[in-house]
């Protein structure tokens, strides 16, 4: 079975909504993909995701709310097929934790959606809520992308 690991800063706000939005991608199209996300910060372990987060995804139909935030670490690196970073700084950071024996693709989720790539999804969390919706936009159109990827 295929696995992505998505990867924010704090796992509360980006992350969680791109494992929600993969979620539901991957159970529409009956693709069984191991699904999970993880922050490159520490301060929201343990936290479930932002309430402005939780709001967008269950507008659109997907619940997250049961979701925690735990911090990447160095054997996400042989567990994960994929680590898909939301944004540059996410994937710069990804890169230095990288262990000689990693075995993960790593990635830049927008580079999976054609015209997108190299962007960055925005962090919303000391926006309003509109950012978040932008960031729901963004998340599903990346999961119908990868979906066809990772289980075609
Ligand atoms: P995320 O957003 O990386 O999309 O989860 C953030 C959440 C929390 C913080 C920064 C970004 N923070 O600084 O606590």
């Amino acid at each position: 079975m295929p696995s992505v690991l998505f990867v924010c800063l704090g796992n509360i706000c980006r992350s969680p909504l791109a494992e929600g939005a993969m979620r539901t991608a991957c159970a529409a199209a009956g693709a069984d993909v191991q699904i999970d996300s993880a922050g490159t910060g520490d301060w929201h372990v343990g936290s479930p995701p932002d309430p402005r987060a939780i709001v967008v995804a269950a507008a659109n139909g997907v619940d997250i709310s049961g979701l925690r935030g735990r911090q990447v670490s160095a054997e996400d690196f042989r567990r994960f097929d994929h680590i898909v970073a939301l944004d540059g700084d996410n994937l710069r950071d990804l890169k230095a934790l990288r262990l000689a024996d990693a075995t993960a693709k790593l990635s830049l989720l927008l580079d999976h959606v054609p015209r997108r790539v190299g962007q960055a999804v925005a962090d919303p969390y000391y926006g309003d809520d509109s950012g978040f919706e932008i960031t729901w936009t963004d998340v599903s159109d990346a999961a119908a992308h990868l979906v066809d990827k990772l289980a075609p």
